[in-house]
């Protein structure tokens, strides 16, 4: 039987580890960068972690950094002045630990660049980089300077999802043959939001593809082979793709993602004798359905800690503490592969990031 499942679970998870969340007096301080959408939900579930301190935010404006510094209590704000942007100000910090990059794709380079190379440990938003060149040269640039560097990819640290990596090794569906993902919205058409803007590195692929094939890879490894389709607007922006992906063993997975159409959002993992499918949203399920071909349908459910990014957190804190350069759960070889994946796509639709000319 093909072993599946090659998503190891998060190091803070293991059973038998000791009292995994108790804090340990070896504090990280965190600076945060970016003051949007996603800064705010991650910096909430910070304020929810043992070991964690909310040192310092960064934002291209004073207003808004003072205002998100307020809000959640962080000690110091940065901001752009000077011709300085505010994220070098908040890596020059020396009481900074570790650097959250929260800005869109486009920005996630230079920021992550700057915070490593000033010998800062950096979690690094989804999509990693808006390319493999670019994923490679902080790999690189981590590795020089022996810090931890990370994607920050939720769902493979929530139990549901681990869940689901159980499940499969324990051969209740047997061999995994066929994985059928798929993530969408119709997104509001605001020209000013990051999705849609070109330099930001807008688009269905960098934003929300990720998340299917996060569960083709856990279910099957890296593929070995990418088909694509899709729908670009006046922009060169994808708003909607499928990729057919083909594997070693010579399982198969269809992936879909939209910004135009509203989808069911889940993911269907089919093998020679069951199948499990996630609940909706596949980037955060709180229920899995298990149906063996013969037999009851069972579905278990989750509960998540905070909104569901104190996993992540933890895995990073434990990493770093335990002088993890990076996490086994989330290793920085998957984030290049995914990327590698993601620009062979690219090539088959013709869609162009501005950052590519680097
Ligand atoms: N893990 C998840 O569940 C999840 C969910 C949503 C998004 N994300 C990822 O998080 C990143 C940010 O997404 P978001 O939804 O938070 O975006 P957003 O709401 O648009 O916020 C992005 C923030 O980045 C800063 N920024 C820096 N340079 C920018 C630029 N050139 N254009 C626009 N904003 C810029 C802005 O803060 P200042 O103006 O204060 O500098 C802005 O508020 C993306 O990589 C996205 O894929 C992850």
């Amino acid at each position: 039987m093909t072993v599946n499942a090659h998503i190891p679970a998060p190091a803070c998870a293991l059973p038998g580890a000791p009292s995994p969340f108790k804090a340990t007096g070896r504090t990280l301080r965190w600076g945060v960068v970016a003051t949007g959408g996603i800064a705010a939900k991650v910096t909430a579930d910070l304020a929810l972690l043992e070991d964690s301190t909310l040192h310092a935010v960064s934002s291209r404006d004073a207003g808004r950094a003072q205002a998100f510094a307020r809000r959640h209590g962080f000690e110091r704000s940065y901001h752009d002045d000077d011709g300085v942007p505010g994220y070098q100000h908040l890596v020059n910090d020396p009481a900074v630990d570790i650097v959250y990059v929260a800005a869109p794709h486009g920005q996630h380079f230079e920021i992550a660049r700057s915070a490593l190379a000033g010998g800062k440990h950096v979690l690094c938003e989804k999509a990693f980089t808006v390319n493999a060149h670019e994923a490679e040269a902080l790999i690189k640039l981590a590795r020089t300077k022996g810090v931890f560097l990370m994607e920050a990819m939720w769902t493979r640290f929530l139990p549901s999802v681990n869940r689901v990596w159980e499940i499969i090794r324990s051969g209740e569906i047997g061999d995994v043959k066929w994985v059928h993902a798929d993530l969408g919205f119709p997104a509001p058409a605001d020209p000013s939001s990051r999705l849609w803007d070109p330099v930001a590195g807008g688009g269905a692929l960098l934003d929300l593809t990720v998340y299917p094939l996060t569960w083709a890879i856990g279910a099957l490894g890296m593929p070995s082979s990418a088909t694509a389709i899709g729908a670009l607007n006046d922009d060169g922006v994808d708003v909607q793709n499928a990729i057919g992906l083909t594997f070693p063993s010579g399982a198969q997975a269809q992936l879909t993602s939209s910004l135009v159409s509203a989808c069911p959002s889940v993911a269907v993992i089919s093998g020679t004798k069951g199948w499990i499918r996630s609940g909706s949203p596949l980037h955060s399920p709180r229920e899995l359905t298990v149906q063996q071909v013969h037999g009851q349908t069972r579905t278990e459910r989750f509960e998540l800690a905070g909104a569901g990014y104190t996993y992540e957190l933890r895995e990073t804190t434990r990493c770093i503490q335990s002088g993890l350069l990076e996490s086994p759960t989330m290793p920085l070889e998957d984030s290049l592969n995914v990327m590698r994946v993601l620009d062979g796509v690219r090539a088959q639709l013709g869609i162009r990031y501005a950052n590519d000319v680097r």
